[in-house]
């Protein structure tokens, strides 16, 4: 058995004709001698296209549509194999081609095995008289399997017969139906020949013109995993299995999949969440619903049931290639029959047909034959943990497709759930239909070195899509499977995906670590990022797992939104618009609450109502409840919308968003502010107050003007004036009806001037502190050893209400204000905050929505290497899940949160006057950071680097 490093190149299998040796020149010469012989014109242009092609489509081709009889063909077939054959014998070592005799030396010397895999039925005559047969460790030809390429089982054969797992081999080819058969073998591929030949192939990682000066290490270079995009994952460990399933988590914006073994594993959280598919709950009151599994597959080899838990697990792999959005796994397992078998998975969520999911599988055996048998359809018993909340209606299946039909419980929401399966020719397929899991069956004999594939295409269609016209979801979703392929749709997804990343691609160079957690978060971001439906925002959990249910939080506006706004507004418009589509909810929060507008809900699902727990059970002790204030108090997240909805405006100039929505809900919760504030005296003097809130840091509750709050209040209050006056000059029409639609009289606008002018904010004109809330200081200090020394969140060392009492902070509050509005604010104020607030917050184990705005604020403060120490507490978030819940989903904030510490705070990028100005701070050993964004439909690029001497320089264009 080959070491299971997958990062090591453990096989080379090469093809033959054209390859090693040019054998194509023969058949060339031998097909001219026919066509000469008949008077057919044929010329090297013409045998271009008889590359990797059958001798019967050849003549075909040559023919060029003359019609002979078939005798005549047969004949002339023949007389060139003929002609081909005599040629060969004048082959000798002589005719290895440029490169190969060296290479090959190379591969010996490394210990490195190779092998032949060629379709012609002449290579194990040409292989000898090359003097190459003995150092093969396998010579696979046309006679070794039935399905020739692009069938990938030539190549898995060889795979097979040399004990190496296909994931660890490359392939030299130089026909594109060959390299293709490499592609689903899920071996590595080198492409021989110009480009042209290779440019129906979606992905083609490496192409040479031939072997010539191509080395073992050009080799391992080509197929080093690449660690700036390339998440792995060498070995399972089942302490890890919920990290792992959220980490390799898939998602076209439409649905999203964690990484939960196809086949299942004991305790596994496979889910798969769509959005806006929410039914109802205790407790929480709305949750998304774990949708029919697309995964469901058994597979048993000899009769026993391939799990990692079972059997013997000889090798096993993963990778998620966040460059093309796939997730492959690759095990080699041995049933206890001793039978061992290479299972290869390979799935993707359509990032360019967004019903639509695809999952690939090859079972080879390796050792010796077995049965394989292989069950995979829908899986409808599925649950939210022990919670069900599908009924099922109806279900169906036929040879090669599956379909099932359920609603949701409470919502009422129809899904209807396609799969579309194919397989290579020697399995047979049958329906097989449990109640309420229509699945298909493949059974197949396998030799040793032969392959079962089987390629899954499925596809949900959901009753609260935007289909009108298309009411049945079961036709709809079997729809959306009709003439696709596998490999048609996964060359539209790496497409798309390559589009995505065109844009919103960020470079971090001299730090791999940081490059590819960068990259990781920004992928889970999008994987959950509503492309074409405005009804739906991000959770705070995006799709990737239970925690917080699916509800969406400020985390949205304030920290992934941005993201949005500055590479894929119209993504941004979508979240922006589900506000706007909730303001019905906000609207009866606040008439709830006695207040006049709307007061957005703290967690908001799909009616904008506020959805937040009212009682949890205690973190350390279940049999106690805790009174969660969060939907009654944190009120910022108003605000915090009205926030987003500026910024988007300024930098994507989007004038009718904010004519026909925008405006509507600044001024609506502006109203809000309005009637929420209480007006006071404090010392003789009229002030305006807000009490009894929650700010952002969540360790203390029942707080009065909170200052964050009270800022960011005062803000939106100025912002909805100059909304409003910019509507009124420049629609007047839409300005008049929408302030007697809202109600918004001359009195109201005066108020909200008085609380402007009057609104607490309290900061310390003397030391330029502001104090995070009235009294906060006057609260327990504590010993800084504690937070040093905490392994655990310091409101669980504390308590509750020991967290309360003492001046500890959860996450950033006064610091997030100081960078929303950083320039309203002089070094002395920041200098001031963060000398108060950095040394007692909670940077570890509080909040995960702190450590990013922690990087920007020291960048803000020209700290970068402390930044840097931020940054990577928060990119690591779920990469390394430094505080131990990453499996219950994405930390979204968190990931939007990093984009802002890079770009806003380690580049510096901010608007002045128009212009946009960059402030670099780069970690020493940073050598360059660069990032695309869009301004009002211009492409800006940002460009960083250290200079040979040391010296940054910045550029943005
Ligand atoms: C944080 C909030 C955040 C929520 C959802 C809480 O732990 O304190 O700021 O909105 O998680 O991520």
């Amino acid at each position: 058995m080959n070491p299971a490093n997958p990062l090591t190149l453990q096989a080379v299998i090469f093809d033959l004709d054209g390859v090693i040796t040019d054998t194509a020149e023969f058949h060339y010469l031998a097909w001219k001698k026919v066509a000469d012989e008949e008077g057919l014109p044929f010329d090297r242009a013409i045998n271009e296209k008889l590359r990797g092609v059958s001798r019967r489509e050849s003549l075909l081709i040559i023919l060029d549509g003359r019609s002979l009889p078939e005798v005549t063909l047969q004949a002339m077939m023949t007389r060139k194999n003929a002609y081909y054959q005599q040629m060969l014998h004048q082959i000798s070592p002589a005719d290895l081609l440029p490169g190969v005799a060296d290479l090959l030396d190379e591969l010996d010397a490394a210990g490195i095995p190779y092998a032949i895999a060629s379709a012609s039925r002449n290579a194990a005559f040409v292989v000898q008289r090359l003097g190459i047969a003995d150092r093969l460790g396998v010579l696979a030809d046309g006679r070794s399997v039935d399905d020739p390429k692009p069938a990938p089982d030539l190549f898995r054969f060889a795979a097979a017969q040399l004990n190496v797992p296909p994931g660890g081999c490359l392939v030299v080819e130089d026909a594109a139906a060959g390299v293709q058969a490499g592609q689903t073998a899920g071996m590595m591929t080198l492409a021989l020949g110009p480009a042209d030949r290779f440019a129906d192939l979606p992905a083609i990682a490496n192409r040479r013109d031939s072997l010539e000066n191509v080395t073992l290490a050009d080799l391992r270079a080509m197929t080093a995993v690449d660690p700036q995009w390339v998440v792995t994952q060498p070995t399972f460990d089942p302490a890890a299995q919920h990290h792992m399933e959220t980490v390799f988590t898939l998602g076209n914006g439409y649905f999203s999949t964690r990484g939960a073994f196809e086949e299942g594993y004991p305790g596994d959280k496979a889910i798969t969440f769509a959005h806006g598919v929410f039914d109802d709950m205790p407790v929480s009151f709305t949750e998304l619903v774990n949708m029919p599994d697309w995964l469901d597959t058994t597979i048993w080899v000899d009769g026993a049931s391939f799990r990692l838990d079972q059997g013997q697990v000889l090798h096993f792999y993963r990778q998620m290639d966040l460059r093309q959005g796939i997730l492959r796994r690759d095990v080699r397992w041995q049933a206890p029959s001793g039978a061992i078998v290479d299972l290869t998975f390979e799935r993707f969520a359509s990032y360019a047909a967004e019903h639509v999911g695809a999952l690939r599988m090859l079972v080879t055996a390796v050792n010796q034959p077995c049965h394989i048998a292989l069950h995979t359809g829908i899986n409808g018993h599925v649950a939210n943990e022990d919670l069900l909340h599908w009924r099922l209606l109806d279900q169906g299946a036929d040879q090669n497709t599956a379909w099932l039909h359920s609603r949701t419980r409470k919502t009422g929401i129809e899904m209807g759930t396609a799969v579309a399966v194919t397989h290579s020719g020697g399995a047979y397929c049958l329906a097989q239909d449990c109640p309420g899991q229509p699945r298909l069956r493949l059974e197949q004999m396998l030799n040793a070195g032969q392959s079962l594939q089987a390629d899954k295409l499925i596809s949900y269609a959901a009753s609260r899509d935007n289909e009108p016209d298309a009411p049945n979801v079961v036709a709809r979703a079997q729809t959306y499977l009709q003439n696709q392929t596998y490999d048609g749709l996964r060359a539209a997804h790496v497409a798309a995906w390559r589009q995505v990343w065109q844009v919103s691609d960020v470079i971090i160079e001299g730090d791999p670590e940081a490059q590819l957690a960068l990259r990781f978060n920004l992928f889970q971001l999008f994987a959950a990022a509503p492309q074409h439906d405005e009804r739906v925002s991000i959770g705070a959990k995006t799709l990737s797992g239970y925690g917080y249910r699916g509800h969406v939080f400020w985390d949205t506006e304030i920290f992934i939104l941005p993201f949005f706004s500055y590479t894929q507004p119209h993504i941004a418009r979508n979240m922006l618009l589900y506000r706007y589509h909730t303001l019905a909810g906000a609207r009866r929060k606040a008439a709830r609450n006695g207040y006049a507008g709307a007061q957005y809900a703290w967690e908001s699902a799909v009616t904008g109502d506020e959805v937040t727990p009212t009682w949890v059970p205690h973190f350390t002790d279940p049999t106690r409840l805790v009174r969660v204030w969060t939907g009654d108090i944190q009120i910022h997240i108003s605000a915090d919308v009205a926030y987003a909805i500026r910024q988007y405006w300024r930098i994507t100039g989007d004038d009718a968003f904010m004519r026909d929505y925008g405006a509507e809900m600044i001024l609506d919760t502006a109203r809000f502010w309005g009637s929420r504030v209480e007006r006071e005296e404090v010392d003789g003097r009229l002030a305006y107050t807000i009490r009894d809130v929650i700010g952002p840091d969540e360790y203390h509750d029942h707080v009065d003007n909170n200052s964050y709050t009270n800022y960011i209040a005062r803000w939106h209050l100025q912002t909805a004036l100059a909304v409003r006056d910019w509507l009124r000059q420049a629609y007047p029409d839409k300005a008049a009806a929408l302030e007697q639609a809202l109600d918004l009289t001359g009195d109201v606008y005066r108020h909200w001037q008085e609380v402007m002018d009057h609104l607490v904010f309290l900061r310390d004109e003397e030391t330029a502190v502001i104090e995070q809330f009235e009294g906060f200081f006057q609260r327990r200090r504590l010993d800084p050893e504690l937070f040093a020394s905490a392994a655990q969140s310091l409101q669980v060392i504390l308590g509750i209400e020991g967290a309360n009492e003492s001046q500890v902070l959860k996450q950033a509050d006064v610091i997030m204000l100081l960078c929303l509005f950083r320039d309203q604010f002089d070094q002395r104020t920041w200098q001031a905050n963060w000398d108060a607030y950095m040394p007692i917050t909670d940077h570890k184990y509080g909040s995960s929505l702190g450590p990013s705005f922690h990087a920007w604020a020291a960048c803000e403060m020209q700290r970068p290497d402390e930044a840097y120490e931020h940054f990577m507490l928060a990119a690591r978030a779920d990469l390394r899940n430094p505080r131990g819940n990453a499996g219950d989903g994405i930390h979204a904030a968190s990931a939007g949160g990093v984009w802002q510490a890079l770009v806003f705070g380690f580049a510096g990028l901010r608007q002045e006057q128009g212009t946009f100005t960059l402030k670099p701070q780069l970690p020493q050993h940073w050598q360059r950071i660069a990032f695309n964004f869009r301004y009002r439909g211009a492409e800006k690029r940002v460009d960083i680097r250290r200079d040979a001497g040391g010296k940054v320089i910045a550029r943005i264009d």
